[in-house]
């Protein structure tokens, strides 16, 4: 539940309870992939990358084909228009929701492992780091200490290299999750488990320079 529904929750239960019943309730008919793939089209057509963000997931879960979820994007279009349909492919490549493209390997180039000085990464403050192959977030807890994390928020895999920095807690910006730096773990929400923590990345220092290990 997103932290808007939790507040109208407790501020508005009743409503809340209407508006949860509205949706869990008034469609009997289509099954649940096919729910799923119509909530695509219509987060696409608001624009709501929090929408989307939540609903592209439970369609695959679901059993939809990525195949599927870039058809359900394309049949946004007519409504939602150019500009909203490119941000979903960018929303859905994020969340690994798009079928694979070929990539023709003569055009590959090689991604540097060197993410550069540590002296660049200030101590108690995140970093991001914008790369090709995936975006991650460094954080220098004292000056010999320093982890690498993949960005993808393991909730829906939102970026958070856009996520609210507080020092030495990073909170996702589309449904609030907030992870303590140092270590990675979630911290809000807590619910126990492993896949609720941040991916870490293998790193060493050499010669000065935050190297990516493997
Ligand atoms: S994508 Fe939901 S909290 Fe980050």
């Amino acid at each position: 539940m997103s932290k808007a529904l939790r507040y109208l929750s407790k501020t508005r239960p009743q409503a809340a309870t209407n508006l949860m019943g509205f949706y869990k309730h008034s469609v009997v008919a289509l099954d649940e992939k096919t729910r799923f793939l119509i909530q695509i089209v219509t987060k696409i057509t608001v624009g709501t990358e929090r929408g989307l963000r939540q609903y592209a997931p439970k369609a695959l879960k679901a059993g939809a084909t990525k195949e599927e979820i870039l058809d359900a994007a394309m049949m946004a279009f007519p409504a939602a228009g150019l500009n909203k349909l490119l941000d979903a492919i960018d929303i859905l490549n994020d969340l690994d929701l798009l079928p694979e493209v070929e990539e023709d390997s003569s055009n590959q180039k090689q991604v540097s492992k060197n993410l550069g000085a540590l002296d660049q990464f200030p101590v108690g403050r995140m970093q991001s780091v914008k790369r090709p192959d995936g975006d991650l977030i460094v954080y220098r807890a004292t000056a010999d200490q320093i982890a690498v994390y993949d960005a993808r928020c393991p909730h829906s895999k939102a970026n958070l290299c856009d996520g609210t920095d507080h020092g030495d807690r990073v909170e996702c910006k589309v449904h609030n999750w907030t992870f303590d730096l140092e270590s990675g773990n979630c911290i809000e929400p807590r619910i126990d488990g492993k896949e609720q923590d941040l991916i870490k990345v293998a790193v060493a220092v050499v010669d000065g320079n935050v190297i990516l290990q493997g």
